[in-house]
């Protein structure tokens, strides 16, 4: 492999799976897998990191798995993040245009986001990520780019997106002790809704729900910007935790029950059939009726769609949902889940799968990879081409374009 070639590394650290995606950015921005790494997660809880080491050694086992591979040696990540301690509000900025000609500038842009985000922020608090909703230019909106426009008063509304510093920190804490730098964190629900969603979905309005294994991510966009985002502290894991309660199943067996034959669906369930489980204190395997392991399913499905569809409705978002919402990561998997979501939510629901990068085998074409995939592109789309230099003659078209990848990191 050429020493010249681009190569991007996206890092999910989940509270199930830790996974890494190693890809090649062609000339033109198009991306190919070079390398993948996977390992099972341990050291996290609910998205946060609870041992350091154990964290770091998922992460050294996933990036030597994507190392051999690809033949390449990973030094920078884009990492994905997430956590109930992520927290978001939606603010606005506005200055007077004073410069030569009344022409907004760039730097007229940035000082329109200051001021946005010069709200009091409680201490402990990072800010992640600022994200541009619309401009407006004595008063007229619907602007996404207004440098080189005329006017007096500049406005911006703003999605602003914060953590817990410390939370932030032990994450990539857990990077660097497996030898790595993080160039850049991503809220993984933005990085899965880049891989998952179409551009048409993000102009008309549409949800997107990352059920993972410890937290539900959700992200909404309209008119192609986001405005809204939120952490729910459930997720897949907690399905399985009902069916070990609720039947004496070992942990493992119970996330087996749940994938091979759980289902949230109420029809096609026979009233006789059985299961055939282990059960903590029973010798070899004992029959269980699955209606009653559907039952505990659904149950749960039933809370978590109700936690979503009170979180939409309260963020005011919920009307402006025409394209509907769309579910990834590995809970989105639970059989029924997308008719029993469509029939609690009462908009059109579809599972998402990741797309937009060369090279995405079969195996990696399934929903718990939606946020690593993201996570690639999304690394690529908004840090634009880093051996690219500023041109003299096309300095300022240079500048604007950093200016937006970087306002709308
Ligand atoms: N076929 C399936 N049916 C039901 N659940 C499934 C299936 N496949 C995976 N899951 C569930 O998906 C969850 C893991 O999803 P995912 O890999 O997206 O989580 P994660 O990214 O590790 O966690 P998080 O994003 O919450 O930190 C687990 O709870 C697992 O049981
Ligand atoms: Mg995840």
């Amino acid at each position: 492999m050429s020493n010249k070639e681009r190569i991007v590394c996206g890092l999910d650290i989940g509270t199930t799976k830790t996974c890494m995606l190693l890809a090649r950015v062609s000339k033109n921005q198009n991306l190919e897998v070079v390398g993948t790494g996977y390992a099972l997660s341990s050291g996290l809880n609910k998205g946060n990191v609870v041992d350091i080491e154990a964290a770091a050694a998922c992460v050294l086992k996933a990036a030597d798995e994507a190392e051999l591979k690809s033949g390449v040696s990973i030094d920078w990540v884009t990492l994905g993040h997430s956590g109930d301690h992520v927290q978001s509000f939606n603010c606005h900025g506005a200055i007077s245009i004073v410069g030569k000609l009344n022409q907004v500038t760039p730097q007229d842009m940035l000082q329109v986001i200051r001021a946005a985000k010069a709200i009091p922020m409680p201490p402990g608090r990072d800010i992640l990520h600022i994200l541009p909703q619309e401009f407006f230019l004595d008063n007229r909106g619907g602007i996404q780019n207004p440098v080189g426009l005329t006017g007096s008063r500049l406005d911006v509304n703003v999605h602003v997106v914060t953590c817990d510093e410390f939370l932030k920190q032990n994450l990539v804490n857990a990077v660097n002790c497996a030898q790595m730098r993080v160039r850049r964190i991503v809220l993984q629900q933005l990085a899965s809704a880049e891989a998952v969603l179409t551009p048409d979905e993000k102009e008309l309005g549409v949800a997107l729900i990352d059920i993972g294994g410890g937290t539900t991510d959700i992200v909404a966009f309209l008119r192609k910007s986001v405005h809204h985002t939120s952490v729910l502290p459930i997720g897949g894991d907690h399905f399985t935790r009902d069916i070990a309660m609720g039947t004496r199943m070992p942990i493992e067996e119970a996330e087996r029950i749940k994938k091979e034959t759980g289902t949230v669906s109420d029809d096609g369930i026979a009233e006789d059939a059985l299961i055939q489980a282990q059960v903590i204190g029973k010798r070899g395997m004992y029959g269980i009726p699955r209606r009653f392991v559907c039952n505990i399913l659904r149950e749960r499905a039933l809370d978590v769609l109700e936690l979503i569809k009170a979180d939409l409705e309260d963020s005011g978002i919920a009307p402006h949902l025409t394209a509907g919402v769309v579910i990834t990561g590995g809970g989105s998997m639970l059989d029924g889940l997308v008719g029993l979501a469509e029939e609690t939510l009462g908009i059109p629901v579809r599972q998402g799968l990741p797309q937009g990068i060369q090279g995405i085998t079969e195996d990696l074409s399934h929903p718990v990879y939606s946020a690593v995939i993201g996570l690639v592109m999304y690394g690529v789309l908004k840090d634009g081409d880093q051996t690219m230099q500023p041109a003299r003659a096309g300095a300022m078209a240079w500048f604007q374009n950093r200016f937006l990848s970087w306002v709308s990191s």
